[in-house]
């Protein structure tokens, strides 16, 4: 008897930096727990990391460093299949053919565009509300500042790595859900326009419940490598603790069941995603009754912090100095990635009506 086909995972992570507890609990623990029963497919989105214009060495090292984080959290070579999107070339052909099915608009209206935009453009908060004014600025503003199209495409890239390899399941955080909303349209989309029935939509995976999205530590939004408020899984646990100790707080509770603050929430938060019932329950009541020490809860949360950090770093660093490892792990992802990659391609480049004569 033939084993039922089992249903297609993808997922990704910038090569951006180091991962964080937001990648970690947002997607990395998601990747490591489903992949016995799926079929898995794991990669670092290197071309992705290009639209923030990288120093180019630095791209090349991080890219090494998010597979070999991979591999020490617990991703199997034998069971997921580990690539670099830019091994996959069938991926920027797909990524030209399908941005003919895509509007400006809708990119520009995507939240993240709309964030990094803002960003680089330097626009205050309350500069640029509406649609209109921020597209007047796109366009009447974009002097040689880093609002690339690049950037503007983005999701078009990322709907690109899901569909290519007919994937349904996509295990991400809560910041990515925008953009699987959008490969789905652009699934149906292309469907629709050919009258084929070639392009899976996919959804998000969150077997946990809610969708995640980790705080950072200085008391407001998510951790993100950008926003400078990250725990690394490689940080050693000195400078681990310090940082821990030094997330924002409030002047405590003033009276019995009192609102929280975003920033103690945040720790609440964190604290529920790294240590066991019991220790969070004893942690509310006390904040309830007004006899919480934050310092006490700081020092409890980077200590579980660390009981799931140690074990991975101490497997990056071995993985790291096997480079012909990496390689060999790299070079068999890549081939598997390509052979579903190239089927989807040849049948999106026949629907479109490109093909040799
Ligand atoms: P990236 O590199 O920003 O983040 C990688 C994964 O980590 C999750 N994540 C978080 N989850 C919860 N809380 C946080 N604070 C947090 N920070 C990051 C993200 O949701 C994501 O799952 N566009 C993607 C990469 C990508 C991709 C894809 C993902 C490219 N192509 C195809 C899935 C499928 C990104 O920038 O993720």
């Amino acid at each position: 008897m033939t084993e039922a086909k089992k249903e297609i995972v993808l997922s990704g992570i910038r090569s951006t930096g180091n991962l964080h507890l937001g990648n970690y609990f947002g997607a990395l623990r998601k990747f490591v727990a489903i992949q016995d029963d799926y079929d898995c497919n794991f990669f670092v989105a290197d071309l992705h990391a290009l639209t923030t214009n990288p120093d180019p060495r630095e791209l090349h090292a991080n890219v090494k460093n998010i597979v070999a984080e991979y591999l020490a959290a617990g991703i199997d070579p034998d069971k997921a299949t580990i690539f670099v999107q830019s091994d996959v070339p069938e991926v920027a052909e797909m990524y030209l053919l399908l941005n003919m099915h895509v509007g400006i608009g809708e990119l520009m209206r995507t939240v993240s565009f709309k964030d990094k935009a803002r960003k680089a453009l330097g626009l205050g908060s309350n500069e640029a509300e509406n649609d209109d004014d921020f597209a007047k600025e796109i366009v009447g503003r974009d002097t040689g500042k880093r609002v690339n199209a690049g950037l503007l495409t983005y999701p078009t890239l990322m709907a690109v790595d899901i569909l290519i390899q007919k994937a349904t399941k996509v295990p991400v955080g809560k910041d990515q859900l925008q953009h699987l909303e959008l490969t789905r349209r652009f699934a149906r989309r292309f469907n629709a326009f050919y009258g084929v029935d070639l392009l899976p939509e996919p959804y998000d995976f969150d077997f946990g419940g809610q969708p995640i999205k980790v705080p950072g530590l200085d008391g407001s939004g998510k951790m993100g490598k950008s926003e400078g408020n990250c725990i690394y899984l490689i940080d050693e646990p000195k400078a681990l603790r310090k940082k821990v100790m030094r997330a924002v707080t409030d002047e405590g509770p003033q009276e019995p069941n009192s609102p929280m603050s975003e920033p103690v929430a945040n720790l609440f938060t964190l604290l529920e995603l790294t240590s066991t019932p019991d220790v969070v329950a004893h942690f509310r009541e006390a904040y309830a009754d007004c006899s919480i020490r934050y310092g006490d809860l700081k020092k409890q949360l980077a200590e579980d912090i660390l009981n799931i950090t140690t074990p991975i770093r101490e497997r990056i660093n071995d993985i790291m100095a096997d480079e012909d490892y990496l390689r060999r792990v790299l070079a068999r992802g890549a081939e598997r990635a390509r052979e579903r990659a190239s089927k989807t391609l040849a049948e999106v480049r026949e629907v479109m009506g490109i093909r040799k004569f």
